[in-house]
């Protein structure tokens, strides 16, 4: 029974780098996806860039761009990182699309005529520096529970309180560092109050496919959590934010934008209607009230909420089918621990690329990992080095090694057909538990298994020792025998991990001089089969290269130059550095127009810079216990990085960069310029 399968992956921010937090996610939904394919389904796979929200409009600011030109950017970048993880996409498109805009105006209205929509007046933070609503993000102050410095506006990393931005003490707005003001303000929300009925239901529910087969809407852990929300009253969802803002108008009401979380889901349907159109599908067979196929949501266990309750209530009032199934995955911790920067454990997917490691490594370890429950997923890193080594390339690869070269040498390229072979046969037997475990998204479980048929293999090479059988007169038919069954049975293993190795699959099949490897290959005879010479397709993980990928995650030491612990040597050079790279640090020649010390701080002062063109930067650095006199600093030249994203310094100000200086033991020194430079020359 075919079936038809539309599958997601959450929609990753437009204004961050894809980490191997976000590969974790697309990866599981890949793997889950190439299955689908494999096994001769119609099944599509979309995804796209979150692009709307105060954070991706602030940082287009700082970065003197347009969150345009920022979010074109970001979307090849993500796209670059994702196929080098081989993840495919159907359609990988963006939120900021015609299709999303008509799609989110017109689910707003039809949730207007379904009386789901309701105007509060509300009073929010206001930073009035900047003049602009400020989410709780951007707000940052004392906790009025444990009293710690510097938290963020709903909750207290400390103590971990919650508790409303108005409770702070002292707060601040970290876009400007002004005190924010409270001002009134008229939203439109979302009656999620008016839901709990049928969310109940919904969450507590399942699909029947077309094959008969039944998937419950949530996993058993992400139910528990959804009836223990229900269990209360659910709160109206604020789907306003006010200009300036980047997103999406709302239809009749000028100056007032729909939050991120509004479109961003919407924004699924955009981008399958944007492959509909491209390649002629239908898009109502897929969300139509009713429809028969399926539609599938891969997220994060951090946004269940959206996408278990919102997004289903949001579809129902608009009259669209509702998801067949959310499934959260847990979060990726690195060494056991979260991911940290200054640790290096904060690894994006391009510096994973750009050390060279086989992204195929990367996905059978977490494929290892993965399975259908909302657990938190380590990546330890010894682990994977002895893992992949011992299995993929121990266990599995290495099949093919020892029985190729006797049929290159001996058979010319020559296969027989073994299809009566008890080795093969105990092999295909498994294929529909094996199915079965990806279906249910077990891969961990798929990965144990296969390499257990791995062990058997291995171990039917040691018993019938083709190398030995080389050297035996008479036993040339033997020795061909076992060798085509090797290669059968490689031929099986490989279908069996296709979904996960998708670029050895490739590799394989042309080894074997097939034109496709899917699941019905599995029950099909080798006829007349002449393999391909044998190349190597995966090689040993070195540990080196694993240390190499966490040195250059490692927050450059530069980052805390405004600490006084900086520290050089002569001996302890940091890795080696791609031009590219350097490329990427805007140093420019600066004036300083003021310097004074930062009152609460003995470590800060705090300059004012001119870098030409009447553009001006705030930087604090943290050279006090060098320079007694900041005053004295006035009118000389300095060299700053232009180019970080503006950091928050504790309570004292937002800094927009950073200032070199040479680190002694004790003491830091200012970089100079001969005289002649001028404020705003680039450094490089
Ligand atoms: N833009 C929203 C999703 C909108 S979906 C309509 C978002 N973006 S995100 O970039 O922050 O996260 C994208 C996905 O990556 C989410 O599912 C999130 O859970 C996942 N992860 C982000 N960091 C992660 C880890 N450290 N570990 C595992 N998954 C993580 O949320
Ligand atoms: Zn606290």
């Amino acid at each position: 029974m075919k079936r038809k399968i539309l599958v997601t992956s959450a929609l990753p921010y437009a204004n961050g780098d894809i980490h191997l937090g976000h590969m974790i996610e697309h990866i599981q939904t890949d793997i889950w996806v190439r299955f689908q394919k494999m096994r001769g389904h119609e099944c599509y796979y979309v995804c796209a860039d979150d692009t709307h929200g105060t954070p991706v409009m602030l940082a287009a600011e700082k970065q003197g761009k347009t969150p345009e030109a920022l979010i074109t950017e970001m979307n090849a970048r993500h796209q670059q990182d994702f196929a080098g993880f081989l993840t495919h996409y159907d359609n990988y498109y963006t939120t900021h699309s015609p299709e999303n805009k008509k799609f989110s105006s017109d689910i707003f209205n039809r949730l207007q005529e379904n009386n789901k929509i309701a105007k509060k007046t509300i009073k929010q933070l206001f930073d009035p520096e900047k003049e602009m609503f400020l989410p709780d993000r951007f707000v940052k102050g004392e906790c009025p529970k444990c009293h710690a410095q510097d938290q963020y506006g709903d909750n207290c990393e400390v103590c971990g309180g919650t508790y409303s931005s108005s409770e702070l003490i002292n707060p601040y707005s970290t876009v400007s560092g002004a005190t924010p003001i409270f001002k009134e303000t008229e939203h439109f929300f979302f009656k999620l109050s008016e839901c709990n009925e049928f969310l109940r239901d919904w969450v507590a529910g399942e699909d029947t496919l077309v094959d008969g087969s039944k998937k419950p809407h949530l996993q058993t852990q992400a139910l528990n959590k959804m009836k223990e929300w229900l269990e209360g009253d659910l709160q109206d969802w604020d789907i306003t934010r006010d200009a300036p803002y980047f997103g999406f108008e709302i239809p009749n009401a000028p100056g007032k934008y729909f939050y991120v979380w509004l479109d961003a889901p919407i924004g699924y349907m955009a981008s399958f209607l944007n492959l509909c159109e491209r390649i002629g599908i239908d898009f109502d067979d897929y969300f139509k009230v009713d429809s028969q196929t399926e539609l599938h949501h891969f997220i994060g266990k951090d946004i269940l909420y959206f996408h278990a309750l919102f997004w289903p209530a949001v579809l129902k009032y608009s009259a669209y089918r509702q998801p067949t199934a959310v499934y959260a995955h847990g979060f990726l911790t690195v060494d056991g621990q979260k991911m940290s920067k200054s640790r290096g454990t904060f690894i994006t997917a391009k510096s994973y690329l750009d050390e060279g490691l086989n992204p195929e490594w990367m996905r059978y370890y977490i494929a290892a990992k993965l399975n259908s429950k909302i657990e938190d997923i380590d990546l330890n890193l010894q682990d994977f080095i002895a893992r992949v080594n011992s299995d993929l390339v121990g266990k599995y690869i290495n099949i093919a090694a020892r029985a190729s070269g006797f049929i290159q040498k001996r058979f010319d390229g020559c296969i027989l057909d073994v299809s009566s072979s008890k080795l093969v046969q105990d092999l295909q037997q498994e294929s529909d538990e094996i199915a079965q475990k990806y279906e249910n998204r077990e891969y961990a479980s798929v990965v144990k298994k296969v390499m257990a048929l791995g062990d058997k293999v291995n171990a039917y090479v040691d018993q019938n020792k083709p190398w030995e059988l080389a050297k035996i007169e008479g036993q040339t038919e033997r020795l061909h025998e076992v060798c085509s069954e090797l290669i059968h049975a490689f031929k099986l293993l490989t279908i069996y991990l296709a979904p996960i190795l998708p670029k050895i699959a490739q590799e394989v099949t042309q080894f074997l001089n097939l034109d496709s490897l899917s699941w019905e290959d599995i029950h099909r005879p080798f006829e007349n089969l002449k393999i391909n010479a044998y190349q190597h397709m995966i090689h040993r993980v070195e540990a080196k290269q694993v240390d190499r990928l966490i040195e250059r995650n490692k927050q450059s030491i530069q980052n805390n130059a405004n600490s006084v612990e900086v520290k050089s040597s002569e001996n302890d050079f940091k890795p080696e550095c791609s031009f590219d790279d350097f490329t990427k640090v805007d140093m420019r020649v600066a004036k300083v127009l003021k310097c004074e010390k930062v009152e609460g701080s003995s470590k800060l002062l705090k300059f004012q810079l001119d870098l030409g063109n009447g553009i001006e930067k705030t930087i604090f650095s943290g050279i006090a216990a060098s320079y007694k006199h900041p005053e004295e600093l006035v009118g000389r030249m300095v060299i700053a990085v232009v180019n970080f994203a503006p950091r928050k310094m504790a309570k004292f100000g937002v800094s927009e960069g950073m200032i070199l200086s040479a680190a002694g033991e004790n003491q830091l020194f200012l970089l100079d310029v001969d005289s002649g430079a001028q404020a705003g020359m680039s450094v490089g």
